[in-house]
């Protein structure tokens, strides 16, 4: 007996390289390591808590990877003795827990998880591994990093718990090509805007079922912070919580309710994910200090909110980093998460935060006009100075190294976009006018980064975003207007029959399941009809479709960009059935859609009238 606290001397240390390995359990900053959650106090609990029996432990959610470099990739699960999420609301970022609510909980002890790299499937020819805890403390997640690893190579990975061969399903990855190799071909599917009581996303598993690309792209609303719509009972989906999320144990819920779906889970599994938020990763409308239902207001605190504005984003970030196999960007800014990436000589992924960072305020849908009048002032920013600055840089950077493509995840629409029609029994309601709550509301941010690509003559730049539910292929261009008129008599600087004076190509996503701009029961005649008029009334824009939900994949090689949209024919089922909409070229060097757009033929949607 008198051995034991010798024992727990040394197991501790021992343990504790593994703990670190964790890297959920970290500080967001490294030069304040006491914000990261207090290992040594979980470890203690290795031998006064409770240890669970391996037997009712279980890989509750799958597993993901993410972030790959040409060496290393995340690697993600979650190994709990619940499914549902760990409730210690006391803690914001870095605080050890001041309470405990959720049953058997109030002193778990740390739970030992093993993971593999292997080359192969069966998992023999192992090229790493490791082995990290995980506790209530962080919700049971599991957040690696596996390194040694060869560039723009296939992986399979695995966890198990220690010493047992319980194991969590088998995952793929794959690392990026090397900074400098001319690697020939990479292609990613993009994919934004997923609420989960409105339908099945089937969209995340039609590229696992075709095999068709090398890394997903997510450019936002993963989730949604809403309670039960009325569309969900219908097709037997249900949130948890079923009311709007603002503790850090709801928003933990949240995600564990998303990967109960079997396409996300797909996804997750078989491809390393490079992700951004948009807005309701946190709430509807964020900008820095506020969202929509605090209206343009000095409030923080409104009364039906039950945590202030501040610290529901710092429980909506927390429980991101936690769930999602990214990596952290900036030890010293817990808010970063814009990053950028190469893939070899081919591409140079920069991957924006033009919502939660540093963003002025924006249009909270009750002052449109207040934000209509002020969206051309100098002073407003998209991203704030420190993002924007970094943002020309890497643009410049990758220009003066020689990538051919330069492909920009943002959360909005960057082109001039008018979404009103005069079909006011179409309009799904929420979607009017200019959209202010994207670059059309920072007009100087946008001419700033047109500014930077002109006067530097870069070229060969892919915008992509989502947000808006709808699909928008456009040519990159500065309009010469606040307010352009399409007639080209009147802008010389911008011929959209030619693409003369475009700069690149901007491709917009719709939404996996979000509502679009017919509503659920909006046909497609009156998707045609609406993007039939959004293609007249919007200069830049070469492909228009408002029906469909889906994804689109992009194909890089040196010489040609080839994107092809998909829509899902029915969301209220999981099932695989897609229409391929549109493909589009972009060849190097053209900075404009290919023309005839799409061939001149799509199967939904306008394309602007052909030469
Ligand atoms: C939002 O603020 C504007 C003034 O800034 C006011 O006119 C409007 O009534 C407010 N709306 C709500 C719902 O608070
Ligand atoms: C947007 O288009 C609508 C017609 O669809 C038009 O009435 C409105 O004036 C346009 N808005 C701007 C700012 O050009
Ligand atoms: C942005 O550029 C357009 C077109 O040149 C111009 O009309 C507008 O005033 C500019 N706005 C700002 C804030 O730079
Ligand atoms: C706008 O068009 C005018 C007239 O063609 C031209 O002089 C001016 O340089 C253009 N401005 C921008 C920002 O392209
Ligand atoms: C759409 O159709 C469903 C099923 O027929 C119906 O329950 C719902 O009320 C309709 N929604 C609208 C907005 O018309």
């Amino acid at each position: 007996m008198k051995l034991l606290p010798i024992i727990t001397y040394l197991t501790i240390p021992l343990a504790s390289a593994y703990w670190s390995s964790n890297l959920n359990y970290l500080s967001p900053s490294s030069h304040h390591p006491s914000l990261g959650i207090s290992i040594n106090r979980v470890a203690k609990r290795s031998n006064s808590g409770t240890s669970y029996d391996p037997a009712v432990l279980k890989f509750t959610h799958g597993v993901a990877s993410g972030d790959p470099t040409a060496t290393s990739v995340i690697l993600w699960t979650r190994l709990s003795p619940i499914t549902d999420a760990a409730d210690n609301n006391g803690g914001s970022i870095g605080l050890e827990p001041l309470y405990w609510h959720g049953p058997k909980l109030t002193s778990t002890a740390p739970i030992c998880a093993e993971w593999k790299v292997a080359k192969d499937s069966g998992m023999r020819n192992v090229v790493s591994r490791g082995k990290a805890y995980t506790s209530s403390d962080i919700d049971f997640t599991v957040k690696v990093e596996a390194k040694g690893l060869q560039p723009f190579t296939r992986y399979y990975y695995q966890f198990n718990i220690c010493n047992s061969d319980v194991k969590s399903p088998l995952g793929r990855t794959k690392t990026a090509p090397e900074e400098n190799d001319r690697v020939s071909r990479v292609r990613f599917a993009v994919y934004s805007c997923a609420f989960f009581t409105f339908g099945y996303f089937n969209a995340y598993g039609q590229s696992v079922r075709k095999d068709s690309v090398d890394y997903v792209l997510h450019l936002g609303d993963y989730i949604y912070e809403y309670g039960n719509s009325a569309r969900g009972p219908q097709i037997g989906r249900k949130f948890k919580p079923d009311h709007e999320i603002f503790t850090l144990y709801e928003y933990r819920e949240r995600y564990a309710t998303y990967r109960t779906d079997e396409d996300l889970l797909l996804s997750h599994q078989n491809y390393p994910w490079i992700s951004t938020w948009d807005d309701h990763e946190v709430a509807d409308n964020t900008w820095r200090d506020g969202y929509s239902k605090l209206n343009n207001t000095e409030n923080s605190f409104i009364i039906d909110d039950p945590v202030s504005f501040d610290q529901r984003k710092t429980n909506a970030v927390r429980a991101y980093f936690e769930w999602m196999p990214l990596r952290q960007v900036d030890m010293d800014d817990n808010l970063r998460i814009w990053r950028s990436t190469s893939f070899g000589k081919l591409v140079d992924l920069t991957v924006l935060d033009t919502r939660q960072y540093d963003r002025s305020i924006t249009d909270v849908n009750y002052i449109h006009d207040y934000i209509s009048s002020i969206a051309n002032e100098v002073s407003r920013s998209q991203m704030g100075p420190r993002q924007e600055a970094w943002f020309f840089n890497q643009l410049s950077d990758s220009h003066k190294r020689g990538a051919t493509w330069r492909l920009v995840g943002s959360q909005t629409m960057f082109s001039y976009t008018n979404l009103s029609s005069p079909f006011s029994d179409i309009e799904g309601g929420f979607f009017s006018d200019l959209a202010l709550d994207t670059w059309q509301g920072y007009i100087a941010s946008r001419n700033r980064t047109l500014h930077h690509l002109y006067s530097n003559n870069i070229g060969n730049n892919i915008f992509l975003a989502g947000d808006i539910h709808s699909n928008w292929v456009s040519d990159l261009v500065w309009l010469n207007s606040t307010n352009p008129n399409p007639d080209p008599a009147t802008h010389p600087d911008y011929d959209p029959k030619t693409g003369k004076g475009s700069i690149g190509v901007e491709f917009v996503g719709t939404a996996v399941t979000s509502q679009g701009s017919v509503g659920w029961n909006g046909t497609l005649e009156r998707g045609q009809k609406l993007a039939d008029w959004s293609i007249k009334t919007n200069p830049s824009v070469q492909w228009v479709e408002r029906y469909y939900r889906g994804y689109f994949e992009l194909d890089f090689s040196h010489e040609v960009l080839k994107a092809t949209y998909f829509g899902m024919k029915d969301i209220s089922t999981r099932n695989s059935e897609e229409v391929e909409l549109a493909r589009f070229e972009v060849f190097n060097g053209e900075n404009k859609v290919h023309r005839p757009v799409a061939g001149g033929k799509v199967a939904a949607g306008a394309i602007k009238p052909q030469l």
